[in-house]
């Protein structure tokens, strides 16, 4: 009989990676042995897709290759950006993403099994779409039409570009970039690991992705960067966030962009974007967004300190994400499809690291149900009595 372990699977090891490793007690993440302390200041997102997908920091030659194939794959397949033009313009940006993702399947080549490829162009081919797909769709429902993507640009440049059909300012598409740096991998989170049990199936990537946008779109998890926003719009002033928290606490309800299930420390993306919210206030001339942030942050863990003084919940990775997303003028509702342009670099890499080494995933479960006992008949059940009561 198998020993049920901790719900939500708390501290059990699942697999190995050498993708990202989050050290929670100290708050330190590193991809392939980088800090990320040193990559976000210095690593372009286009370098650590390299380095995750390819297993190394790239030389200049190898990210010009990496730069001009993401710029020759941004395009969508026609067909894909009519149903887009016909979806309702009320649909939530998620939805239209993971959906648009998984017809990307539609348009790409199978082998004589019918059997899509599923290797590292296959990803780089996902990680240069998404960003397309999310500034499409921002701009369907607008009413306008779709801006083509430039080859020219970086990852970060390029999806403001294509939001707004202008090149943004250095700083804009600075601080995007670095977004995406902070949130390309971070081990076996619930969608990478989504993603990595598709995969194990043998499930191309498409569908593999599909899997993990999925499993991204909860509050839990990459929704909190929107639920976040919601928070801040609803704190409205830096001086109502302290009777904000005692409120919410007091209906039982949770900060959102607080919390996490591996650190037990501030999370270490949480002071490179909080930097970032601050540098791109003062680009702005508005630091309205980072300064509710700012209190916000400091009410929670004033508060959660009253209730416990051991209190071990502090900003995530999803906290200043609000309003450094808020200050790129990218709605709220698209924040979690932004993750995604970021967490794609990870999810491909953990599916191709997956897929070199696979073993089916799957884990079992106790049985507490009823005992094992007779079949009834439909016309001798009353209906009346539940099985296992
Ligand atoms: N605000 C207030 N209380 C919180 C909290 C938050 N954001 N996050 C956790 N807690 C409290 C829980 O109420 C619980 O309290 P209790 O022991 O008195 O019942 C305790 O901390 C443990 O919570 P639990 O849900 O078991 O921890 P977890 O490891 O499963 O949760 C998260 C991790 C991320 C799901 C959780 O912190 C959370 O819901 N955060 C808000 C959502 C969020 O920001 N998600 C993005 C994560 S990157």
């Amino acid at each position: 009989m198998p020993t049920v372990v901790d719900r939500g699977l708390e501290g059990v090891v699942v697999g190995s990676t050498q993708l990202s490793n989050v050290q929670g007690t100290i708050g330190r993440l590193t991809y392939r042995g980088y800090d990320i302390d040193d990559l976000a200041p210095n690593a372009t997102f286009e370098e650590v897709v390299h380095l995750l997908l390819y297993g190394r920091l790239p030389n200049r030659i190898e990210l010009e290759t990496l730069r001009r194939e993401l710029g020759t794959r941004r395009s969508l397949p026609e067909p894909l950006i009519s149903s887009m033009q016909n979806v309702p313009k009320s649909a939530w940006p998620m939805d239209v993403l993971r959906t648009i993702v998984s017809g990307l399947g539609l348009f790409s080549p199978v082998n004589a099994h019918g059997e899509h490829l599923s290797d590292v162009h296959t990803a780089i081919e996902l990680v240069a779409k998404m960003p397309t797909i999310v500034a499409a769709w921002d701009r369907i429902r607008r009413g306008l039409e779709p801006v083509d993507p430039r080859a020219d640009l970086s990852q970060a440049a390029n999806f403001l570009y294509m939001r707004s059909g202008k090149v943004p300012h250095a700083i804009e598409a600075g601080a995007l970039d670095r977004y995406f740096v902070l949130l390309a991998d971070h081990s076996f989170n619930a969608s990478t690991f989504a993603a990595r049990v598709a995969a194990s199936t043998r499930a191309d990537v498409y569908a593999s992705v599909t899997a993990a946008l999925a499993t991204l779109q909860g509050d839990l998890h990459g929704g909190a960067a929107s639920a976040s926003y919601h928070t801040l719009t609803e704190v409205r002033e830096p001086e109502n966030a302290e009777q904000y928290v005692r409120d919410a606490l007091a209906r039982n309800e949770r900060i959102m962009g607080m919390g996490h299930r591996e650190y037990k420390v501030r999370d270490p993306r949480a002071r490179h974007l909080e930097e970032m919210a601050h540098k791109l206030a003062d680009h702005q001339g508005s630091s309205r967004w980072y300064e509710i942030a700012h209190s916000l942050e400091e009410a929670s863990r004033k508060v959660l300190q009253e209730k416990k003084p051991d209190n071990t919940i502090y900003a995530n990775v999803d906290f200043y994400t609000a309003p450094v997303l808020a200050d790129l003028n990218i709605p709220g509702d698209e924040f979690t499809c932004l993750f995604a342009c970021g967490r794609i670099a990870g999810w491909t890499g953990h599916i191709l690291e997956q897929l070199a080494d696979n073993r089916l995933i799957r884990p079992q479960a106790t049985y507490d149900g009823p005992p094992a006992g007779p079949f009834v008949p439909i016309d001798k059940r009353d209906g009346t009595v539940a099985r296992n009561s």
